[in-house]
This record gives structure tokens, sequence and C-alpha cells, in this order.
């Protein structure tokens, strides 16, 4: 699918594991050098954290800051939504440029309207499951989707720790898929990802890497941080 921007969403090569570096520990005085930087490093998306004070405890931005990532990025924007009721607000992000908007199945009862609005708004529906959500409750929706989102800590904020559990749902998840014959769904996995956790996560057939405080920090650049994370992830 094409991005606002005419940027295409190529499949990374050769099946190798594409990373969404999570822009909630970039500097967001600088968030487009930041992001420029991802970009030039070879960051495949951006993955935008959506927190409304509800559903997780914390805030992060709206459709405004979607709308000026896409004006500075060719990159797929890869928005993860932690809100409450996220009907209400998907359309808005869609509008701003989101190329994937992915919402949680604990965020309301009326996943399957949501997920169908969003493609047919255009965009990439995706579903995330917290750490203590059973895959099960995402039996029927996962033909209706492109992507399903692990959440691997409890979301909220950057920087935890990976639940060490998490490693066996996602290889449950990738069976799943394969079983179902839907492995054109992206198996994306999403906190505590660092060098040191995407050998497994990858290994159980996780597909795309988010990654926030393991790219975005002070121990070294973003480039030489996404360097270490794709030697990780795919030796
Ligand atoms: C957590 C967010 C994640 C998080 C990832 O609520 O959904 O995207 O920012 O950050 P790290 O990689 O630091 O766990
Ligand atoms: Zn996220």
């Amino acid at each position: 699918m094409s991005s606002p921007m005419g940027g295409s969403e190529m499949p990374a090569a050769g099946g190798v594991v594409k990373i969404a570096p999570s822009i909630l520990n970039a500097d967001f005085a600088h968030l487009a050098d930041e992001v420029a930087a991802a970009e030039a490093a070879g960051a495949d998306w951006i993955h935008v954290d959506v927190m409304d004070g509800h559903f997780v405890p914390n805030l992060t931005l709206g459709p405004p800051a979607v709308k000026a990532l896409r004006r500075v990025t060719r990159l797929p924007l890869d928005v993860h939504l932690m809100i409450e009721a996220p009907e209400r607000f998907a359309p808005a992000f869609v509008d701003a440029g989101a190329d994937r908007v992915t919402v949680h199945q604990e965020a309301g009862p009326n996943l399957h309207r949501v997920v169908q609005g969003i493609r047919e708004l255009g965009a990439r529906p995706g579903v995330s499951l917290n750490p203590a959500t059973p895959l099960e409750l995402l039996d029927e929706i996962l033909p209706y989707v492109d992507l399903v989102l692990i959440m691997t800590v409890n979301p909220g904020f950057g920087g935890q720790h990976y639940i060490p559990t998490s490693t066996a749902k996602i290889a449950r998840l990738a069976r799943t898929l394969r079983e179902r014959g839907l492995t054109h769904v992206e198996l994306e996995v999403d906190g505590g990802i660092s060098p040191a956790t995407a050998p497994e996560a990858t290994a159980a057939g996780a597909t795309v890497l988010v990654a926030g405080a393991a790219i975005f920090n002070d121990h070294g650049s973003i480039a030489e941080n996404l360097a270490a994370l794709r030697r990780a992830a795919t030796r």
C-alpha cells in the first residue's frame, strides 16, 4: 500500500524481520531529526504509541503529531492505539496519514466494526493483545486483520522488561497463523525488545520488532543501536 508520501511498503528482503522504532523514547524536541536518523539507518516502519490516560496510565500524542510525522518521513507509520473506544479516533489517525492502525482487543466490544472501519478508510488494521489476554480471543478477528501486535510488557511506558512467557505466546500465534493460512498477517512484538530479547522473539516467529529504549538512548547512536538490534534479530 502506498503511503500518502508516495513511499511503498516493501516486504523486508528475504523474509528478514522488520524493525519499527517506537518514537516514545525519542527526543520530542527533535522528533523530525530522530525519525530521519532512524530512516537513514534502515528502519522499516515508524511505530507511534498513542495513549489516552484511561486504557493505559499515560498520555502521549494525537492525530496532529501523526500528521507532522507524515510530512517528514516516507516510512510507513504504524500507529498503536492504546485508547478506549478506538472507533472514535481511528478515522482521525487515518486522515492524518497512518498506514497501519492497531487497536486493542481489550479496548471495547466493537472490535470487528472498528477493524472494518479502518480498512474502509484505506489503512491496514491490526489488533493487539495485552500480556494477560489469551490468544483464543483473536479466533474470530484473525481473518480481518493485517497484523497482530503481541504486547510483551504491560502497555503504558517505554523501557520495561520483556515478559519471558511472551515467547511461547508468540510461537503459538505463529503456528495458528500458519495453520489457518494467514501467513500474510504480520506478527509484531512490542515491549522490552533489545539485542538480548530479539533473538528469542524472532525465533518464535515475530515478523516485526518494535523497539523504543533500545533504539533511542544515550548509549549509542540511532544507527549503531538499530544495527545492533538487526544483527541480534537475524543471527
Ligand atoms: C508500550 C508501547 C511500546 C513501547 C516500546 O506501551 O506500546 O511501543 O514504547 O518501548 P520499549 O522498546 O522501550 O519497551
Ligand atoms: Zn507500541
